[in-house]
């Protein structure tokens, strides 16, 4: 049956349209960008971080910047560490500092400038595991303090969900989103020295998430929570946070309401 395959005419054209992406593969002048990309490893610590210059051929590449480093783990050097998973921007791993900002390398674009070399360093001011990929622990950890599920003390009679109108859950509309890639806290000057005690605008702005939910008991203890001079009023308003943010949410905005829901309280 295989051979019947091979001899089919179905399969002929497949051979003769290979043939000419070959050859015009071969005649187009590749067009070579230099990658330089931060590297670390634990397992030397007594070499210091440095700089490693990667040339790619943005010809053979897909035209963002994690179809770069993919390539340049599946060709060149399989040792360079990053995280990634989707591919889309939605599991937030890829996030990385690319060209001098704090971004997701799936929806960042590689500048086609050939003449620039790009420059790719893991998310600032953070300890580092290897390469780009940055311990976030003490992240998580301050997410997992702000407690960040629904609280209620009274059920529905009926024993289902906990029903709210279409205004109240709009209210959610610009908040859920946030993948918690944590570009904007580590773009942040008040969370760089501040790490330890002050939130940062991502978990503050999932603080604010469940502050408003119509559904949520557990404002006043969420407030309480907040009150003090180094949780949330670190923040001045400085707003990289916004700026950086890849899905185009505002954390600095959320961070205001919160501090107007405070001062009323
Ligand atoms: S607000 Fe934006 S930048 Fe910050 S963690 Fe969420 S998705 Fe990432
Ligand atoms: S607005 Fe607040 S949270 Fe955002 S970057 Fe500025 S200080 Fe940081
Ligand atoms: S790989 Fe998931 S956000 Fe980039």
């Amino acid at each position: 049956m295989f051979r019947n395959l091979l001899r089919s005419n179905s399969f002929a054209p497949v051979v003769r349209s290979s043939a000419r992406t070959l050859a015009t593969e071969a005649s187009v002048p590749a067009r070579l960008k230099t990658f330089q990309i931060y590297r670390w490893s634990p397992d030397t610590p007594e070499i210091e971080p440095k700089m490693q210059s990667y040339e790619v051929d943005l010809n053979k590449c897909g035209p963002m910047v994690l179809d770069a480093i993919l390539k340049i783990k599946n060709e060149q050097d399989s040792t360079l560490t990053f995280r990634r998973s989707c591919r889309e921007g939605i599991c937030g791993s890829c996030a990385m500092n690319i060209g001098g900002t704090n971004t997701l390398a799936c929806l960042c674009r590689i500048d086609t400038d050939t003449n620039k070399d790009l420059k790719i360093y893991p998310l600032p001011h953070m300890f580092i595991v290897r390469d780009l990929v940055p311990d976030l622990t003490h992240f998580y950890k301050q997410y997992k303090s702000i407690q960040p599920y629904l609280q209620r003390e009274t059920h529905p009679a009926d024993g289902r969900e906990n029903l709210q109108s279409i205004e109240d859950r709009a209210k959610l509309d610009g908040l859920y989103e946030c993948i918690l890639c944590a570009c904007c806290s580590t773009s942040c000057p008040s969370y760089w020295w501040n790490q330890q005690e002050y939130l940062g605008p991502a978990v503050l702005m999932q603080a604010y998430r469940w502050l408003i939910d119509s559904r949520d008991e557990a404002g006043k203890l969420r407030r309480e929570m907040l009150q003090n001079s180094m949780s949330l009023y670190r923040c001045h308003t400085i707003m990289n946070c916004s700026r950086t943010c890849p899905k185009g949410l505002n954390p600095g905005k959320a961070i205001a309401e919160i501090k107007k829901q405070l001062a009323f309280d």
